[in-house]
């Protein structure tokens, strides 16, 4: 098998990107030279139109990104991974997210009629909670939905549920808790009754220490706020697919919706996990988001690598990450209702492609993921944007932009928004040259010589490539096509680097060390003996500050 470093693709490539760097050309010029550019360079589908004519790449580098993807044997990769084949070889599953939204993998036992009974599970569910039909234990409904989970469990139906806050069910609230940290639970157990909060304990091992003791928290407040234990079936379900493990925690069987181990975390939010955007929504809503995502499968397994969105977004990526040595890309969505976006995108993209073991267990030779980061814009504009405008990186960027409002009264203020975006993206392409920034000095009515001096300050290099990704609105439909197509991205990325994009295994080290540290913090002498000087030291110190202060 050839590595990645080593093959003729790769050595054009890193020749054309010198070529590119030595040239001066710029994006502007590229975009000056080809009136058809950015017919040429975007991709429309499932409402979601990809803009990549702000890229740093000409034709043949594009052509050399295509070469690329066929010397990985992508188009045989995207077929593998659709049938179902066991492409998570470390952990001996397939990953088949995909039959969450339809899809029928080949390779795999039929799995349309669990995937079916499970969604009518829910609807059933949500029928009763949303009527009124399901009540707490003093026959009140439920009011107030608190999703207990971690990683995948959380960030996946927390960022859908904001997402999605134009569809909301208005008698429903939805909160998350997530952190280990007390105060996470605390803080949102404090305006909280018992008679009408049902609590759903997401977790797809049910092992996770962060999901169990924030469950314990909650029954022990449940118990100790007036909630009846005989009536706890009507405050407590569960997601998981393991199922006995639910049970024991005392979750009835009736109420532990089921799921797969062909699932992955971060990939679980079209599972069960996703039954707090179901509540917090609608489940029409909800199997929108499914449809969604089933049309950018569909897209993403019938194109040619040439005309696939997700494939020349990834392709792209790598074209930063290897040639250009970017170690970070920027998510910029400009829609507040997408600000847990970049942190999904987080665990999805970095969880996926952090790592430098290829799937035969070498050494990924090249580098792989970048640090993935962002907010919503325009917030981001007076805090970081400094950074990506005058800093010393270049970072890719992506500006998602929503066309139509969900506010259609404020219109114009939503067009403040657009223009923002669309001045960002463009203000990242063309800069400030000194001759710019000197003139506009000048006619400020400074002198020649302060003129002169501060110029070099307002001067901005430019030429720092983005996508803008624009969705027609911001509902279920676009929004699966939107979180499918990065899933997409982040698979195409692993073939070309050679990785398994469905383990985690560096997460465990933490989890493993976490144990023994929880002793030495008991005070457990041979535990602190166990550790390195450091964590002993720090050890010692707060165990001297946690003792309650004594104020006589
Ligand atoms: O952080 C590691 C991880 O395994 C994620 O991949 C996963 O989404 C998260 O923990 C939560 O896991 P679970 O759903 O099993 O509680």
């Amino acid at each position: 098998m050839n590595r990645t470093s080593e093959t003729d693709v790769w050595g054009a490539l890193s020749v054309n990107q010198a070529r590119l760097a030595k040239s001066n050309i710029t994006i502007a010029d590229l975009l000056a030279l080809n009136p058809s550019r950015c017919d040429q360079m975007s991709l429309a589908c499932a409402g979601i139109l990809a803009d990549f004519s702000k890229h740093l790449v000409d034709d043949t580098c594009l052509e050399l990104l295509h070469k690329l993807a066929h010397e990985k044997a992508l188009p045989t990769a995207i077929r593998d991974l659709f049938d179902g084949q066991c492409i998570n070889n470390t952990e001996n599953r397939p990953a088949m997210h995909m039959a969450l939204r339809g899809h029928k993998p080949a390779n795999m036992p039929d799995v349309t009629q669990t995937v079916s009974d499970t969604l009518n599970k829910i609807e059933h569910f949500v029928a009763r909670i949303h009527s009124g039909a399901w009540t707490g234990y003093s026959g009140r409904p439920i009011r107030t939905l608190v999703n207990i989970g971690i990683g995948g469990s959380d960030l996946g139906p927390a960022m859908a549920c904001e997402a999605l806050g134009a569809f909301h069910n208005s008698a429903l609230r939805c909160v998350f808790v997530s952190n280990v940290d007390p105060a996470h639970m605390r803080r949102t157990l404090a305006g909280l009754d018992t008679e009408s909060t049902l609590f759903i304990v997401a977790s797809k091992t049910f092992t996770t220490l962060e999901t169990l003791c924030n469950a314990s928290l909650a029954r022990e407040w449940y118990l100790s706020e007036g909630g009846s234990a005989k009536d706890i079936h009507r405050h407590f379900v569960a997601v998981s697919s393991n199922i006995s493990a639910a049970s024991n925690f005392g979750i009835h069987p009736d109420n532990i919706f089921p799921m797969w181990d062909w699932v992955g975390g971060r990939y679980s939010l079209w599972s069960a996990i996703g039954l707090s955007i179901a509540l917090a929504t609608s489940m029409q809503t909800f199997r929108d988001l499914l449809a969604g995502a089933a049309e950018m499968d569909s897209h993403f397994l019938n194109s040619p690598v040439e005309q696939n969105m997700p494939v020349r977004m990834a392709l792209l990526g790598v074209w930063y990450r290897n040639f250009w040595r970017c170690g970070s890309h920027v998510v910029l969505p400009y829609a507040q209702d997408l600000h847990l976006l970049p942190s999904f995108l987080q665990q999805l993209e970095m969880e996926s492609l952090g790592k430098s073991v290829a799937k035969d267990g070498s050494a990924v030779l090249t580098d792989s993921g970048p640090v993935i980061w962002g907010s919503a814009g325009t917030n981001g504009q007076h805090s970081f944007h400094q950074l990506l405008h005058q800093g010393t990186s270049v970072i890719p960027a992506d500006f998602i932009a929503v066309a139509r409002s969900s506010w259609p009264q404020d219109a114009e203020q939503h067009q403040h928004l657009l223009a923002n975006c669309l001045a960002q993206s463009r203000a990242l392409m063309r800069g400030k040259s000194y001759q710019e920034a000197l003139a506009e000095n000048l006619k400020k009515g400074m002198t020649a010589e302060q003129a002169a001096a501060l110029a070099p300050h307002r001067q901005v290099a430019g030429n720092r490539p983005c996508t803008t990704l624009i969705l027609e609105t911001l509902d279920a439909r676009n929004l699966g096509a939107l979180i499918a197509l990065y899933e997409h991205k982040v698979f195409v990325q692993s073939v070309i680097w050679g990785i398994n994009a469905f383990d985690q295994w560096g997460v465990e080290i933490g989890k493993e060390l976490s144990g023994p540290m929880f002793k030495a913090l008991g005070g457990d002498e041979l535990a602190i003996d166990a550790l390195d000087a450091s964590s002993r030291w720090l050890t010692r110190h707060i165990g001297k500050l946690s003792k309650t202060p004594d104020h006589t």
